[in-house]
């Protein structure tokens, strides 16, 4: 059985450690806590956040921050690692066991697609993967499932795409593995040279029922969500290679008067071309509301790994 103790001390690196029960458990939870998010409330008073953020961000770094703050707790932490003593040489792994001794748990974003297991192995507080390269976003994850919940009442039944940068974006590699869990048909549609990484579609294959494609126009019709994804240049070492597939899907207003009324149009932020702005003020526009739920999302995670809830 499922409560919150299963949740607490633990660490949060994969949608590949959790299953469908846990992860509903933490999304009820997230729903629980969101009049804490108005409110405030003193629920980690004397608790401390260490944000380790060696990438950039806005979202992630500041909704986690945010989160700890409305829980009446205290954050420290640095969005640069620059500023920190890895300029100096430092190990990811000397700086973890520095950290553990000012902090109660740590959230943490790093190039490296191992950085967030490293950092929890090296760890005895509980560490939440706040993206490690192009690898895994699992709290990202939980907040694109909290937010198809909010828009369509549920998940199973839905009928999904998602398009852009399969191979690079990792918000996209958390969230098909989660959707792995739930009765849902799902499209990976993108360019032939940003199709879905090996890895994921091992790990959904005979689990999810998905069709690879990279015709958005074709299947748009049918879908309940589209999640589009920005093309992640940072990840290409060549920038001819970018520039070949970085406007590979642009979705506007005039694209989406094929689609159903009621469809739900996310993206993980920060959009470049994907969505083009005629979209925001449509009903169809749920990004910046999904932004928002990553504050409930991660108030119910800090509260769960903290034993607070
Ligand atoms: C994403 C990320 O960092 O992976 N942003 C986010 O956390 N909301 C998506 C992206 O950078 O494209």
């Amino acid at each position: 059985m499922v409560d919150a103790a299963s949740f607490k001390g633990r660490d949060i690196i994969s949608m590949r450690d959790f299953n469908r029960e846990e992860l509903d458990f933490i999304l009820d939870k997230a729903t629980e806590v969101q009049p804490l998010a108005e409110k405030g409330s003193d629920l980690l008073k004397g608790k401390i956040l260490a944000t380790l953020f060696f990438e950039p961000s806005t979202r992630t770094r500041l909704s986690f921050e945010s989160a700890m703050l409305r829980l009446g707790g205290g954050v420290l932490g640095f969005a640069e690692p620059k500023v920190s003593s890895v300029a100096k040489g430092e190990t990811l792994t000397d700086t973890i066991k520095v950290v553990e001794s000012y902090a109660d748990v740590i959230a943490m974003r790093h190039p490296s697609e191992d950085a967030a297991v490293v950092a929890a192995e090296a760890a005895s507080i509980p560490v939440i993967n706040g993206g490690s390269g192009p690898w895994e976003h699992p709290t990202q994850a939980l907040l694109d499932l909290h937010t198809m919940r909010a828009a369509k009442g549920g998940i199973d039944g839905l009928t999904i795409a998602l398009v852009g940068d399969l191979l690079y974006g990792r918000t996209v590699h958390s969230l098909a593995v989660a959707l792995r869990n739930y009765d849902v048909k799902v499209y990976f549609v993108s360019p032939p040279e940003l199709r879905m990484r090996k890895d994921v579609i091992d790990d959904v294959k005979g689990r999810l029922d998905y069709v690879e494609t990279g015709d958005l126009k074709a299947i748009l019709p049918k879908l309940d969500i589209l999640y589009a994804t920005r093309v992640q240049k940072e990840r290409f070492s060549d920038p001819a290679d970018y520039e070949k597939v970085k406007d590979a899907f642009r979705i506007d207003r005039a694209f989406l008067a094929g689609a159903k009324k009621d469809l739900v149009v996310m993206h993980p932020l920060p959009r470049v071309t994907e969505i083009a702005t005629d979209v925001d003020d449509t009903p169809h526009a749920w990004y910046f509301r999904q932004a928002r739920h990553g504050i409930y999302v991660r108030m119910a995670l800090l509260g769960l790994v903290l034993g607070a809830l």
